[in-house]
């Protein structure tokens, strides 16, 4: 493969230089000191990202800067110890326990922190939920884990369907009494009656379970990926030196917890780091982020390739009216990050943006752009130190460099998933050669190891870097009494990478027009989510199907429609 275009670190005072050779000496053993539990044998990942830094004499810190619509404000890493280990103790007091599931429904908020933090000091399993779910979705994940415990917000509770979910019991909100209706008690209240327990944390194993995501695939429903708090060894090693967090840092992660992003860069990898992160409430606006980009004076930032181009489309004027000079380390993840990209970045943000690939699955980053190196523009980067990168073909032998094949890791490494929640046979579908695991990712690596991004080999749709099943939408709209058939692929976008598109065979009686199909799509949307709801929706007579089985044929309607576009 020719490169055209190397981009050289710039000058800089980062982590890794310091701790270089790390490639040739590294070990995950290594990295355990860095943990207190190296020493005491108690393990648990609240107590790392927040109690030990107390202990440690850093409680006046600030951990979190929240920029909400109405209000602004900090806590310290003592004020968020206080405050995870009274909502520990409410929590506690109704029952929960080790291993329990603990969902949390709340949009981004300090609360989504504190609650997470103390669902994780129990030893329960926390649930993010997306602040974007509807109905279908909440149920599903709830339903799946026979979930008892939620903490939600007084907005999001609207979209828990109790009556459908038998098994949930116990239903905080973050709001006071007069808020709360029914059964639902109101954790502040609760919070203000108690005292918080000493030692209210329950130390558990490394392989203990710590969170849930749901994730999509192709086909089926989406499965829960259930992560071990063995992946903070990774999460913090990874945010040392990927994020190069450094005790200074002021760090914006804009994802929402709900997604895995959000949860392990948002929470864990900038807590274990003992950096301040800055949470932003509201939706995307380019002058809401530049303005919170200079206001909190962040230093570090990692967003996804959608938001930059959002922002190029903005132009470049409207960065004169902020002053983006603290910005010092810029990453990506989630989706292809054009070169264009990248340029930009460098012409108007004064930052290479450093491109990092990993999945749900795999707990933390893999294929990553450490700051001390060169980046290639159009190249995802080259596997953190630990980890093994190869490309296989269809019977996992590996490809020579430049043969586009199955991107595949050496398994396993700390933030691997524990499992995949009730579906082992799932599970064992990502290992199919032995000793690797198989990202479903298409790639090409090059003589020095840096890798590709190709494509994906299943019919999964990546929009705004956000994961979405075919199957989940097809599921939504053949409810829909207009609806007979239909099949639902990603369409190439220029700014979103994909866009959901559906073909729909309409049932007898229906006519294909505009108020029809702005129906359609409002009903993935209130039911589904939002970011699930087909953007462009073609009515057809019949849909291309597999001659024997009958199954629609997504790859055909693709290749139709990439046609179309000229790709
Ligand atoms: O196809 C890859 C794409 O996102 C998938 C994983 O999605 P999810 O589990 O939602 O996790 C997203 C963030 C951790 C991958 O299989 N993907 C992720 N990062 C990149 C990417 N595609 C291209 N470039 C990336 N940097």
């Amino acid at each position: 493969m020719a490169i055209e275009e190397v981009i050289y670190p710039y000058e800089g005072n980062y982590n890794i230089t310091a701790e270089l050779p790390v490639r040739e000496d590294f070990s995950w053993k290594a990295i355990e000191s860095n943990f207190s539990w190296s020493e005491t044998g108690k393990v648990n990942m609240a107590y790392e990202c927040v109690d030990r830094h107390v202990a440690d004499g850093f409680g006046d810190k600030v951990a979190l800067h929240y920029f909400g619509e109405e209000e602004e404000y900090t806590l310290t890493y003592r004020e968020l110890k206080e405050k995870s280990d009274l909502w520990a103790t409410v929590l506690k007091k109704r029952g929960v326990k080790k291993g329990d599931f603990v969902f949390v429904f709340l949009s981004k908020h300090p609360d989504c922190h504190i609650a997470m933090l103390a669902a994780i000091k129990l030893g329960a399993v926390v649930g993010p939920l997306f602040e974007a779910f509807m109905e279908d979705a909440v149920k599903e994940r709830i339903a799946d884990c026979e979930g008892t415990y939620l903490i939600a917000s007084p907005e999001l509770i609207k979209r828990v369907p109790r009556a459908e979910l038998p098994s949930l019991q116990t239903v905080w909100i973050t709001a006071e009494p007069e808020q709360c209706k029914g059964d639902e008690i109101s954790l502040y209240a609760e919070a203000r009656a108690i005292e918080a327990e000493e030692d209210i944390i329950e130390w558990v194993d490394l392989e203990h379970g710590l969170n849930v995501h749901y994730t999509s695939g192709s086909t089926g429903r989406p499965k829960g990926i259930i992560h071990a708090h063995r992946a903070m060894i990774q999460q913090y090693i990874t945010g040392r030196w990927v994020l190069d967090l450094k005790e200074d840092d002021i760090y914006w992660c804009t994802a929402h917890p709900g997604w895995v992003t959000g949860t392990v860069y948002g929470v864990f990898a900038p807590l274990l780091n003992r950096a301040t992160i800055v949470i932003h409430g509201g939706r995307f606006n380019a002058d809401e982020w530049y303005s919170v980009l200079e206001k909190s004076g962040v230093t570090v930032w990692y967003s996804a390739p959608t938001a930059f181009r959002m922002l190029m489309a903005e132009g470049d004027e409207k960065l004169a009216d902020y002053d983006l000079s603290k910005v010092r380390h810029i990453l990506s993840v989630g989706e292809p990050l054009n070169p264009e990209v990248i340029r930009w970045g460098i012409k108007a943000l004064s930052n290479r943006i450093h491109d990092t690939w990993w999945m749900t699955e795999t707990g933390a980053q893999l294929i990553v752009n450490l700051p001390s190196e060169k980046i290639i523009p159009g190249s995802m980067g080259r596997p953190f130190p630990g980890i093994e990168a190869a490309i296989l073909d269809d019977d996992g032998q590996e490809l020579p460099s430049g043969e586009v094949g199955h991107l595949a890791l050496k398994a396993n490494w700390p933030g691997i998933m524990r499992e995949v929640w009730k579906d082992p046979a799932k599970y064992s579908t990502y290992f199919p050669f032995e000793g690797w695991y198989v990202s479903g990712d298409l790639a090409t690596i090059d003589e020095n190891g840096y890798i590709f991004f190709q494509g994906r080999s299943d019919d999964m749709i990546n929009s705004s870097g956000e994961r979405i099943g075919p199957f989940e939408v097809e599921s939504k709209l053949i409810e829909h009494p207009a609806v007979a058939e239909v099949g639902v692929i990603g369409k190439p976008d220029a700014v979103r990478g994909e866009i959901v598109k559906a073909f729909i065979v309409l049932r007898n009686g229906y006519e294909a027009n505009d108020a029809l199909l702005q129906e359609l799509r409002q009903f993935v949307r209130s039911g589904l989510a939002a970011h699930a709801a087909p953007r462009e929706i073609e009515f057809l007579d019949e849909l291309p199907k597999t001659p024997i089985s009958g199954k629609i044929l997504r790859r055909e309607l693709k290749a139709r429609e990439l046609e179309k576009v000229g790709v």
